[in-house]
């Protein structure tokens, strides 16, 4: 029933906790999960191997509509294939981690993101609805949404998480690492993170992953009572 399916969105800085948010969230509540983040890694994760300077904008927008990204929706098993390979591996990698920014930033390549991602979700309409993960999921992709998260968390906090996610990298590399993309996601031109109009501010910094899943969970229910 399409008039009853929802659509979540949660957006926030790097390594806030949105991606185990999303992924709890949708799992509690028998949702979708698209996450945005891993197709600019995967569309990063193609720019490296093909030999494109991520840093010439006008290169990478060339090659933009190339690489076929499928993103699996599954919160419990979220895959993602590049050109038919899974690539969930590599886009985790230190190397995309420092050249991600600069590839999302390319008018482009989010031109291509968007479509695929308002297809993704026009798709779990037919079903519940789903949970879409990014940066400017609330403020550009899906601004309709019934709700809309704005998380963040304390930068050190952060960094100790993603370290130990990475499986003990040094936490001091890692916020800066996580800081730099930050700064670049947030003063880009098109689409840089913000908090989007209607979004709720959640600062993970205090909380347990579950108490900030309870808290979301609630905030869904409540927007679909009201609907
Ligand atoms: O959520 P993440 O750390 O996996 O995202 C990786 C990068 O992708 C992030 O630094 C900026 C970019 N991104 C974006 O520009 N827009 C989105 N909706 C999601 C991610």
């Amino acid at each position: 029933n399409p008039s009853s399916a929802v659509v979540v969105a949660i957006d926030g800085t790097s390594g806030s906790g949105k991606s185990s948010t999303s992924r709890g969230v949708a799992a509690r509540l028998s949702l979708r999960y698209l996450d945005t983040g891993a197709m600019y890694r995967a569309m990063t994760w193609w720019m490296l191997e093909h030999a494109v300077d991520v840093h010439d904008a006008s290169a990478v927008a060339a090659r933009a509509h190339e690489p076929v990204i499928v993103s699996g929706t599954d919160p419990q098993a979220p895959t993602i294939t590049l050109d038919g390979v899974d690539v969930s591996t590599e886009i985790r990698s230190d190397l995309v981690n420092a050249n991600v920014s600069p590839v999302s930033a390319v008018p482009e390549v989010r031109a291509r993101m968007l479509e695929l991602q308002r297809a993704t979700i026009q798709d779990a309409l037919d079903g519940p609805g789903i949970v879409v993960e990014g940066r400017d999921i609330g403020s550009v992709v899906w601004p309709q949404a019934q709700v809309k998260l704005y998380v963040t968390a304390d930068p050190a906090a952060r960094a100790a998480r993603r370290a130990l996610e990475e499986g003990g990298s040094d936490a001091a590399r890692v916020q800066a690492s996580l800081e730099a993309r930050d700064r670049i996601d947030a003063s880009r031109t098109t689409s840089p993170l913000v908090q989007a109009d209607g979004a709720v501010h959640l600062d993970t910094t205090p909380y347990t992953l579950e108490e900030v899943v309870d808290q979301v969970v609630a905030l869904v229910e409540d927007a679909k009572a009201t609907a």
